[in-house]
């Protein structure tokens, strides 16, 4: 079964951002650990990065026409994007939302809120880079994906 992973903005300088709060592993090497995690619970995993709203709006507007199940870091647009709520609305197969960091716990107020935990069956946050290997599996577990 197909998954897509989508990552939102700034996502792609993973292991040179802030590395005190996102960690050391690039994006690169998210890719292919979501890949190989994917395959230990027979999920065919892809995973994708951008910078530009409309592009991940596209995106997800194909995995609602397709019914494909979503792994969504949707970064800074979780905490505002209107647009975004909008989207994960339209989705039928599961959603699970991840934050690599715990937005909850970190002392931006806009961090405290999400567009997407509405829409989503589960909420991974403050695991790292392995709260997309928690994300693929309850993707793995949930009825319908
Ligand atoms: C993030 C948390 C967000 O608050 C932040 O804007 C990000 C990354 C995370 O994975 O911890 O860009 O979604």
């Amino acid at each position: 079964r197909k998954v897509l992973v989508l990552n939102g903005p700034n996502l792609g300088r993973l292991g040179r951002r802030q590395p005190e709060i996102y960690g050391h592993t690039t994006h690169e090497q998210l890719a292919e650990l979501c890949r190989t995690w994917g395959t230990g619970f027979d999920l065919d995993v892809e995973l994708r990065q951008t910078n530009h709203e409309g592009e991940l709006l596209d995106w997800l507007n194909a995995a609602a026409d397709d019914e494909t199940p979503v792994v969504l870091n949707a970064a800074a647009w979780t905490h505002y994007s209107w647009a975004i709520f909008d989207a994960c609305a339209q989705l039928t197969a599961p959603l699970v939302e991840v934050h690599i960091s715990d937005p909850s716990q970190r002392p931006e107020t806009f961090r405290h809120t999400s567009v997407v935990t509405e829409h989503a069956v589960a909420v991974v946050a403050g695991m790292g880079i392995d709260g997309y290997r928690r994300a693929l599996e309850i993707i793995a577990g949930t009825p319908g994906s």
